[in-house]
């Protein structure tokens, strides 16, 4: 199993090898040996979570892959947040008091724009915003990231698949040059089939460990899975290796959320192909790439 997973499967969704991706800019890319390295949220360790100033703080560290939540608003814009209401992350109990529970879905982008996203985390980041997905693709390809697109709660916002890759579309994501740079994931396997039947060149993840008798189900609209870290083992790292996913390559894992050398080294060991961590640069100084 090549660790390059993504890359490969780009190679093979666009029928060429051009786009493999050399070692050099595969080191790049924030690879630790054979593991990707995933900024989760962000460097949320680092600066606040699913903010362009995560990214820039990843882009920074020499990072390209990065993880986000999209959701969306209520009048309709797809917006990158992670929990379903705005409470933990933003200032909008002070701004809106009489509003409670805060949920994003009920609050229009204008409104979400006013709030300060950045202050709960540190005041040094007062007046970092909740970036709506279209702002985020920008900065994402200004960084020259990668995305690992999480589709969150996609229950709460129907169609919000096709909206997605429209969105993705008109900013220029879903030609053959960004086929290597974006993972669509959703701990929702309805979404994630979703996105394949829509979309069926770009490649898919599911967050989560489906049995190993589901396998094979998955792996007709499925090119990764991604569990949390957790409850892991080799032999279902080798289970699921051994599928060939939608693009005719081997499943692959990326394991979430490791945030300490000893658990990345650990999971490493299972055979995992990527680590979803909110300290990058601890997991790939613990796996030997500085
Ligand atoms: O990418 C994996 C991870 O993001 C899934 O959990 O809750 O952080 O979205 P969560
Ligand atoms: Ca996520």
């Amino acid at each position: 199993m090549h660790a390059r997973v993504v890359a490969a499967i780009a190679a093979a969704v666009l029928g060429t090898a051009a786009i493999l991706l050399s070692p050099t800019s595969d080191a790049r890319a924030g690879e630790a040996g054979e593991v990707t390295v995933v900024a989760h949220r962000g460097a949320s360790a680092y600066a606040p979570e699913n903010t362009l100033a995560s990214i820039d703080k990843a882009a920074q560290l020499g990072f390209t892959w990065v993880e986000n939540d999209v959701q969306r608003t209520k009048d309709g814009k797809l917006v990158v947040i992670h929990d379903d209401s705005l409470q933990r992350t933003t200032n909008v109990e002070d701004v809106f008091p009489g509003r409670a529970p805060w949920k994003v879905k009920d609050f229009t982008a204008a409104e979400i724009a006013r709030l300060d996203a950045g202050s709960w985390f540190s005041p040094a980041c007062t007046g970092t915003r909740v970036p709506t997905l279209q702002q985020y693709m920008r900065r994402v390809e200004h960084n020259h990231e990668k995305l690992l697109l999480e589709i969150k709660n996609p229950e709460l916002y129907p169609g919000i698949e096709q909206q997605t890759l429209k969105l993705l579309a008109n900013e220029g994501w879903l030609d053959h040059a960004h086929v290597g740079r974006l993972v669509v994931q959703s701990f929702s396997a309805d979404s994630v089939r979703t996105v394949h039947e829509l979309k069926p060149a770009v490649v898919t993840a599911f967050l989560g460990m489906p049995s190993m008798a589901q396998l094979q189900r998955y792996a007709s609209f499925v090119d990764l899975i991604n569990p949390s870290y957790g409850s892991l083992s080799q032999g279902y790292v080798a289970a699921v290796h051994a599928f060939d996913g939608p693009h005719g390559r081997p499943l692959g894992v990326f394991a979430w959320t490791v945030n300490d050398a000893a658990t990345a080294r650990k999971v490493a060991g299972l055979g995992v192909d990527g680590v979803i961590t909110n300290k990058p640069d601890v997991v790939r100084a613990a796996l030997g790439s500085d």
